[in-house]
């Protein structure tokens, strides 16, 4: 699909398909008010008659208007104008998208001029962009008879002639992202038996030919030259051979230290000896989603070019029962030298994160941020809306939160005090991987923190965000948004 930021009327623009917005009680945005004064009321003419409520979503498509030259002219409710803010925003925009008529291959998009309170014209073009992608995504990959193709090749999206330099920016940092998106929508829809370790790390090196990144995979007999007991512990139940995955984007200045991301890569996640019940567990093929949220941020700051230095490490493997697999009790030696008592062999996130954010020392980093979907306690708290934060600094918590809701994939502070580190206490080891079912997604971080003395660092718990269940199911691409969003932001201010 081709985007472009675009100027002028729209009753002189030839397109297959214009959007434009109508309010309820009969008000009409400015560019509806432009058409419907060119083609002699045509828009007050339907609203009149009761084909168009205005209502929040609903959508007309009206044909051959007279002394319009666009063929048709897509009308979409956007609610009381009192009430339009950024919710309503974003539905609008999905609603017209999902109305667009399956023949058109152009669309042009006047949506930008709607005041929103809270959101400049570069997040309206934005997600204007983000949205189309999203809502046009197809899961195709292996299915023998693919679904139709999708008509749509050309979108404009029209602005003030003003606004046009920072909306083209805004549309490349969109599509930048989008592309990021489906990435890590395509490798969290991939099933087990075909995204596996070995495969991530073929995605990696793929990324590193189209974007210059420095990439380095790891094998089994490397990660043990390193120490990493945690992860080995882990990865030592399945066949399925383990990788560490190091990606390097150094395009800041030399002397800049970099910002690592580290992604939660279990490729398929049975909860080894300590097994998970059957129903659902087909899902847990989700659980590389961390994972596939930091390849797929590479991805957009490598399409942005983003001037920064930024470390991408994934520990990636199974987590599988077996004859070889951990066993509740068994203690391993993490590559900080702590040791652990691994008491559910189902907690085994914490288990690969802990050694790659060791690892992640070597680089001198400024700041971590790893991204898991490590608990289903996070999912109890805050359900499928919003990704937990945890940080030890209350200032890279608020940047993430913030970059989260310029991208509207929206976080939540949660707390990581002191208090809850005792229930990790072990009588074996130096401490035991679970700390009970109260503030199950608190005492994860809690773990998390005790290998991230060395640098600024946050953790997203991202086990409700990640994907939807049900009819819908499917990854949804989160947080690369948000975690390009918070380069772009820091890329801007150093
Ligand atoms: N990958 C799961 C977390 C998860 C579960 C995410 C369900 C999304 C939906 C993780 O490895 C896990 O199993 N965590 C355990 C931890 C517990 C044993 C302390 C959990 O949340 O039950
Ligand atoms: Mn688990
Ligand atoms: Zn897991």
């Amino acid at each position: 699909m081709e985007f472009s930021i675009k100027i002028g009327n729209p009753e002189k623009q030839r397109n297959d398909c214009l959007i434009v917005g109508v309010f309820e009680n009969k008000k009409l945005s400015a560019s509806a008010e432009l058409i419907d004064v060119a083609s002699g009321n045509a828009i007050s003419a339907v609203i009149k008659a009761g084909d168009m409520s205005g209502d929040l979503a609903a959508t007309l498509l009206m044909h051959q208007l007279p002394n319009v030259m666009a063929k048709r002219v897509l009308l979409v409710g956007l609610g009381k104008q009192s009430e339009f803010g950024v919710k309503q925003y974003l539905k609008a925009i999905r609603a017209a998208v999902k109305a667009l008529p399956k023949v058109a291959k152009e669309a042009g998009f006047y949506l930008t001029e709607l005041p929103v309170t809270g959101m400049t014209v570069q997040e309206k073009t934005a997600q204007i962009a983000e949205i189309i992608l999203d809502a046009t995504y197809q899961i195709n990959a292996l299915k023998s008879k693919k679904a139709e193709a999708i008509a749509l090749k050309k979108v404009a999206i029209f602005v003030e002639k003003a606004q046009e330099a920072e909306a083209k920016t805004a549309l490349a940092q969109g599509l930048a992202i989008a592309e990021g998106v489906r990435m890590a929508k395509d490798l969290g829809n991939l099933p087990g038996n075909v995204c596996t370790p070995t495969y991530l790390g073929k995605q990696a090196k793929q990324l590193s030919k189209d974007y210059g990144f420095k990439v380095e995979v790891l094998d089994k007999a490397q990660i043990e030259k390193l120490g990493m007991g945690a992860f080995l512990g882990v990865a030592q139940g399945s066949d399925e051979p383990m990788r560490l995955i190091v990606l390097q984007h150094q395009k800041g200045k030399k002397e800049q230290k970099p910002i690592a991301l580290v992604g939660k890569g279990i490729t398929f996640d049975t909860g080894g000896i300590s097994l998970k019940p059957g129903s659902e567990m087909d899902e847990m093929k989700y659980d590389m989603c961390g994972a596939a949220s930091v390849l797929g941020t590479f991805k957009a700051i490598g399409e942005l070019d983003l001037p920064i230095n930024a470390v991408g490490i994934i520990p990636t493997c199974d987590n599988m029962p077996s004859g070889k697999a951990l066993k509740p009790g068994d203690i391993v030696t993490s590559m900080s030298g702590q040791t652990i008592e691994v008491l559910n062999t189902d907690a085994e996130g914490r288990l690969v994160l802990c050694d790659a954010l060791t690892y992640a020392e070597k680089f001198e980093p400024s700041t971590v941020v790893d991204v898991a979907t490590l608990t289903g306690a996070c999912v109890i708290a805050l359900g499928h809306h919003a990704s937990a934060v945890y940080s030890s600094q209350d200032a890279l918590a608020a940047e993430l939160i913030a970059a989260g809701e310029a991208a509207h994939d929206r976080a939540w502070h949660m707390p990581l005090w002191d208090d809850y580190q005792p229930q990790l206490d072990s009588n074996f080891a130096d401490m035991a991987n679970i700390g009970g079912r109260a503030g199950g997604s608190i005492t994860a971080a809690c773990f998390l923190s005790r290998f991230t003395k060395k640098y600024d660092w946050a953790h997203l718990d991202i086990a409700g965000t990640a994907w939807k269940s049900g009819k819908a199911k499917g990854g949804t691409g989160r947080p690369v948004p948000l975690l390009t969003t918070f380069l772009i932001k820091r890329a801007a201010n150093h």
